[in-house]
């Protein structure tokens, strides 16, 4: 299986997870937010093109009162900071039981704690769980509570230190086969 970009040749209409909503997103709505810069869509790739997982990564940015008191204490006074977003992160349901999900959200934190380091700062990253049991799934990896949101994060620094430590490097990206 390879990381790819999301391109025309992946089978995503016969994509399905647990949720509708983000099997649907796949189906329809990912090629349109890569296409408008919305979103960055990366697909696992399995044989004959099919999709075993997708996540999504876009800039974003949070409100500083939406930081823990203890965070917020840690950084300059500013209104707001920068985070990367991921947006979205589902793995095939007849993947499961092999550790997909793990291994898209290993490579979407080792991708972040690349670019942060070398191209684009961001404070942390920023996840939007589904639901109460996505929420206890990324908070098995170290993402806790935002504050007046449902929305969780985890600083870039614990991201870095756990890449540095496991040596974790993101799959090299293999540019579309044809243009979506
Ligand atoms: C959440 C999801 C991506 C997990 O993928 P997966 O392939 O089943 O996960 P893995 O097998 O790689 O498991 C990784 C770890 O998370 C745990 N985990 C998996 N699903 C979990 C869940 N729903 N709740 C809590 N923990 C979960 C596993 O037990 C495992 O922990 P361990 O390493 O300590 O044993 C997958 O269930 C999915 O696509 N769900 C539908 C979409 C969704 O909810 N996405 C979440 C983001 S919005």
């Amino acid at each position: 299986m390879v990381v790819e970009l999301l391109h025309s040749g992946h089978k995503k209409a016969a994509f399905s997870c647990e949720h509708e909503r983000l099997s649907r997103y796949l189906h329809q709505q990912a090629r349109q937010d890569v296409a408008r810069n919305v979103a960055q869509c990366f697909v696992l790739a399995a044989d004959e093109n099919k999709v075993a997982g997708y996540y999504t990564l876009s800039m974003a940015s949070i409100p500083a009162h939406d930081l823990p008191d203890e965070q917020r204490k840690k950084l300059p006074n500013y209104p707001a900071y920068p985070v990367v977003l991921l947006g979205r992160l589902a793995r095939d349901q007849s993947f499961a039981l092999v550790g997909i999900g793990n291994l898209l959200l290993i490579d979407a934190l080792a991708r972040i704690a690349q670019v942060a380091q070398t191209q684009i700062a961001a404070f942390a990253v920023v996840v939007d769980p589904i639901d109460d049991r996505a929420q206890e799934f990324y908070a098995k990896y170290g993402f806790a509570p935002l504050k007046n949101t449902h929305r969780m994060f985890l600083p870039t620094t614990t991201v870095q230190m756990f890449a540095a430590q496991l040596n974790l490097q993101p799959t090299e990206i293999i540019p579309p086969k044809s243009a979506i």
